[in-house]
């Protein structure tokens, strides 16, 4: 038995994404984006819904381009920070002490202490109502040194993502539930 709760925007999980961009005076900003993710592989390609409002947009379509830096649990208040204030009249990344590194690829920051880097060029936006969704071409992905890509993945414990539970908190990840494209064929005829 089901109940409607209307057409409304609820879905789990999400990422909180932290988007650097550079604003018109060449500032480095930051702001938290729940509603995004890898959406092709060939270009591999990675898309963000932002509202005009933010300061983000203008930086975004000026520059035709952003970055997603993925932040670890550590990180939590200052994601929590840079979704609440504007870089319009914040200077984000000195009241969080995050470190901005202009990405060597495309013309946006990225955050230093976050242990996974997406790099972004602007592909294509497409105007939703609420919100644009730009669909960035990934230039690059940099992980932290020290995390083990040797089998061509990163550990999602290792990595530490914060996984934002929509108009709640924050949470961690959680266990392992079995290899994909595996558990599944023991219900193979
Ligand atoms: C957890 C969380 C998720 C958010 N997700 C989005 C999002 O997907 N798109 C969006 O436009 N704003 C989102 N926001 C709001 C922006 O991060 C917020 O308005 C921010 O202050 C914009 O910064 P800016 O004006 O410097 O670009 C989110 C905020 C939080 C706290």
């Amino acid at each position: 038995m089901k109940k409607s709760l209307g057409a409304r925007t609820l879905s789990f999980p999400l990422p909180a994404f932290l988007v650097g961009s550079y604003d018109e005076e060449g500032r480095a900003n930051l702001m938290t984006a729940a509603w995004g993710g890898i959406v092709c592989s060939e270009p591999p390609c990675l898309a963000v819904a932002i509202r005009p409002s933010r300061w983000t947009f203008s930086a975004i379509v000026k520059n035709k381009a952003f970055t997603v830096s993925i932040p670890n649990s550590r990180l939590a208040a200052a994601v929590d920070y840079v979704g609440m204030f504007s870089g319009k009249d914040h200077d984000k990344f000195a009241r969080t002490g995050l470190t901005p590194v202009k990405s060597d690829l495309v013309n946006a920051p990225y955050v230093d202490e976050s242990p996974l880097i997406i790099e972004c060029q602007l592909h294509n936006s497409l105007e939703l109502g609420s919100h644009t969704l730009f669909v960035g071409c990934i230039a690059d992905v940099k992980a932290e040194a020290d995390l083990d890509f040797s089998r061509g993945s990163l550990d999602i414990n290792e990595v530490d993502p914060i996984i934002y539970n929509s108009g709640g908190d924050y949470h961690k990840v959680g266990a392992s539930l079995g290899k994909a494209y595996s558990i599944g064929m023991a219900l193979k005829a």
